[in-house]
């Protein structure tokens, strides 16, 4: 065999050996809860007329302390809704799809991307997720922080809302902002909260090192932003 040969079959074992690796052993050290305030995304996208308001499951992604975060990690692995079924009605109410009137789809699509990623079966991501979002409770922890100005309607400094998070609860979220259609302002987005992958859910309870800092938290251009309703 001559040597180039030999380095091609040697560059495709081990092309072949780190996809498999891959798909076995993703690369992950913590979860980004994502929640998003459905108004938001409706403004920018055709939502069905009956679509959930409410700050709401947009994904969980595990994610690398790198900020990389691993997907599509298994597309063998596909989303069966049978092994989630129990979890219906807290899935539909939650975790909503805004865009079709049967939120299979939308589930589907983020264990594919995010699900296969995680390590879990596709029970215990979708549970697991469930469990972290009742235990925050954003909405409930928002309307907890009495400032008038972080209500539907009002105008507010995104900076402070975090701030304010961390003083009430001891752990703050990374707020997100979404430029409106002509770039003029912003809107209020997305929360995201960053999960320690050693919180075992078994009691559904949140242990206080479960949630950890994010590290930026604030992603948002303007010194003040809108909470749409
Ligand atoms: C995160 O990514 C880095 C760089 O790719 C990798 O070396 C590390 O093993 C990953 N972390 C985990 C927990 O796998
Ligand atoms: C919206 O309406 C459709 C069709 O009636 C129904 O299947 C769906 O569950 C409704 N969604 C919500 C969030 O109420
Ligand atoms: C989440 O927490 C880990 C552990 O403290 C940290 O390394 C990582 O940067 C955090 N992720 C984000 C997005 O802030």
């Amino acid at each position: 065999m001559s040597s180039s040969k030999t380095s091609l079959s040697f560059f495709l074992v081990f092309t072949l050996l780190s996809t498999l690796c891959f798909e076995i052993e993703p690369a992950f050290d913590y979860y980004i809860l994502a929640t998003h305030w459905t108004p938001t995304f409706c403004r920018f996208n055709p939502c069905i007329p009956n679509a959930s308001i409410g700050l709401l499951i947009h994904g969980l992604w595990p994610s690398n302390i790198t900020g990389y975060q691993p997907q599509y990690c298994n597309r063998a692995d596909k989303f069966d809704y049978q092994n989630v079924v129990s979890l219906e009605p807290k899935l539909s109410n939650q975790w909503p799809d805004l865009l079709r009137s049967s939120s299979q789809q939308f589930w589907a699509d983020q264990w594919d991307k995010h699900g296969t990623c995680s390590g879990l079966s596709q029970f215990d991501y979708f549970d697991k997720a469930l469990k972290v979002f009742e235990s925050i409770s954003p909405m409930t922890g928002l309307y907890r922080i009495p400032t008038p100005a972080y209500r539907p309607g009002n105008w507010f400094i995104p900076i402070n809302l975090v701030n304010d998070w961390e003083h009430q609860y001891g752990y703050f979220p990374k707020i997100t902002c979404s430029f409106d259609h002509r770039g003029r302002y912003e809107l209020f987005f997305e929360l995201h909260y960053n999960v320690s992958v050693a919180w075992n859910p078994t009691d559904g309870k949140l242990q206080p090192q479960s949630i950890i800092n994010v590290r930026d938290r604030n992603s948002c251009w303007r010194n003040t932003v809108y909470f749409p309703n």
